[in-house]
């Protein structure tokens, strides 16, 4: 098997020898979600554009085919394509709507606009249980959003199940080849898994050996080809994939790994020293108290984005430092040292589209990306390819706690973002012991796993209250929860109107100068889910 770059991720080449699922993208809404149902039967798969070629899905040791759904029509001038080659009957394949229609058109069939169109949900009869729908019922509910059909078969090909108004719903060429006019990977699709699982197991010959620990012994096998001898460095934030990156990196290389934690000061309460309770006793630790110098260099700044510039500077200043300081004396001549990153499949993903559409520039996302290019090291990313649930699970195979695995998400500038305008020491104590006290209800009340991020903010409004006999003009907290599934879109959280009572009356209680408490109703967008 050919070897990929020298620049690719660990497990981008341990998955160049397993066998693989390839998702072809034509742009759905749904890609990911069928690359998330595939890892969840425990098969890998890896997104591929949709002008991939035959060599490429070889040499990844491709053994079935996806072709995702997609906006188009395949009538369309310029609409996207695939080379005959990948879908000629010598691997697998599954087309799915758009997909299913442009197997059926450059196979030599006729796809046409529907005249009255199916969208949403319909039942479908399936004519033929062997293969792909095996175990399924003669009718099923599944979910349609397509305005195209196929209007005639390619040769050798016939249909397989048909809806009240679409006669060719499902179609087959007996062997290896199937396309499904509707998502068998979304929800309202009950059985849709089945459909799926029965594509790779029963068809592509999958063995569902996908599992976190082939994960792990594969990732180390992988990473201790990869680093050889050398020292690595990693910055650990205290969020889940830079924890899980730098326990699997750990796994492989011991001690040769140093992990830096930088407290900035501007972090939630206990948050430091839980970060160095975990993993001070597991890892070769180096927890640096930088909180002096971030707030000295944010102090008078107001504009969010200049924090988030100020904080991201700061942040690469320090961690050069410390691998300065840190390496050096170990580094093996001529072998640059390692950064390792925990990068996940989504960023890929996300930074691939960016790359290729032009969006406005909405709020810079602070990470520790520009570190390579300012130091001399080899960035090995050993998540590169995983999805977030997967990361956790493979947190867990390494003997991660829970609390920090199931840990929200929160902004690389901490807590820098959630005190509205200028930022000082006494500021972000109220806001830390306010956020610690809305955590620790939402726990106790077992909200926390139920919302995707919830957080205090200090905003700079001042308002007139009375505590006890007196008079107050104090602090307004706001306080946010959110339901989403990717962050891009998000909906505020129905908590119950007793726990933002408990929460409230806790906060103005327990908070000297918080004397107001309002709770965010506002959805991602208009808003955004962090203030500033
Ligand atoms: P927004 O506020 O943009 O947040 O709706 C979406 C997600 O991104 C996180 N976020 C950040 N993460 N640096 C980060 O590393 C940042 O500057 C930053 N700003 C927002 C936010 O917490 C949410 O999860």
């Amino acid at each position: 098997m050919k070897e990929r770059a020298a620049t690719t991720g660990t497990a981008d080449r341990a998955a160049t020898a397993r066998p693989t699922i390839a998702i072809l993208d034509y742009g759905s809404q749904y890609t990911q979600l069928i690359a998330r149902r595939v890892r969840e039967s425990r098969v890998y798969c890896e997104i591929f554009p949709h002008d991939v070629t035959p060599d490429e899905l070889r040499e990844r040791n491709v053994v079935g085919v996806i072709l995702s759904g997609g906006p188009s029509s395949v009538y369309e001038p310029n609409a996207p394509s695939v080379d005959r080659r990948v879908v000629d009957g010598r691997l697998p394949v599954l087309g799915i709507c758009y997909g299913m229609h442009l197997m059926a058109q450059v196979l030599g069939g006729e796809v046409a606009p529907e005249g009255t169109r199916e969208y949403g949900p319909a039942m479908v009869e399936i004519g033929d249980h062997g293969g792909l729908f095996e175990g399924l019922a003669p009718s099923e509910r599944a979910w349609m959003s397509h305005g195209d059909t196929v209007r005639r078969l390619p040769a050798g090909f016939h249909g397989i199940a048909r809806t009240e108004r679409v006669p060719v719903a499902a179609m087959t060429d007996g062997r290896a080849r199937f396309g499904v006019q509707f998502h068998p990977e979304v929800m309202h699709t009950p059985r849709g898994a089945e459909v799926l699982r029965n594509f790779l197991y029963r068809v592509c010959g999958a063995t569902g050996d996908w599992t976190p620990a082939a994960f792990v012994e594969e990732a180390i096998a992988e990473l201790r080809r990869e680093i050889g001898e050398r020292h690595a460095i990693c910055a650990l934030s205290g969020g889940v994939d830079s924890a899980v990156a730098a326990a699997l990196v750990a796994r492989a290389i011991g001690d040769r790994l140093t992990c830096v934690f930088i407290d900035t000061g501007l972090l939630r309460e206990n948050e430091a020293e839980q970060v160095v309770a975990t993993f001070g006793p597991r890892l070769r630790l180096v927890a640096v108290d930088a909180a002096d110098r971030f707030l000295v260099r944010l102090a008078g700044v107001n504009d969010p984005e200049q924090k988030r510039s100020v904080i991201g500077e700061e942040f690469v200043r320090c961690f050069e430092e410390e691998a300065a300081a840190r390496l050096p004396a170990a580094t093996i001549a001529g072998q640059k040292p390692v950064l390792v990153q925990g990068t996940i499949y989504p960023d890929v993903i996300e930074s691939r589209s960016r790359e290729s559409k032009t969006s406005a520039r909405i709020k810079t996302h602070h990470n520790v990306g520009g570190l390579p290019e300012v130091m001399a090291l080899d960035v090995v990313e050993p998540l590169r390819r995983l999805f977030k649930d997967e990361v956790r699970r493979v947190g867990a195979e390494l003997g991660i706690p829970e609390d920090i695995l199931w840990r929200h998400p929160s902004p690389g500038p901490g807590l820098a973002v959630r005190v509205v305008g200028e930022i000082d020491r006494e500021k972000l104590d109220i806001l830390r012991r306010a956020d610690a006290i809305y955590l620790e209800e939402l726990r106790a009340a077992d909200w926390y796993r139920k919302v995707a991020q919830a957080f205090a903010v200090l905003t700079s409004v001042r308002s007139v209250g009375v505590q006890g006999d007196f008079r107050t003009y104090g602090y307004l907290v706001a306080l946010r929860a959110v339901t989403t599934e990717d962050f891009m879109t998000a909906d505020w959280a129905r908590l119950p109107y007793d726990l933002l009572e408990r929460i409230s009356s806790r906060i103005v209680n327990e908070v000297p100068s918080v004397n107001r408490v309002v709770y965010d109703v506002s959805s991602k967008p208009p808003a955004t889910i962090e203030w500033e």
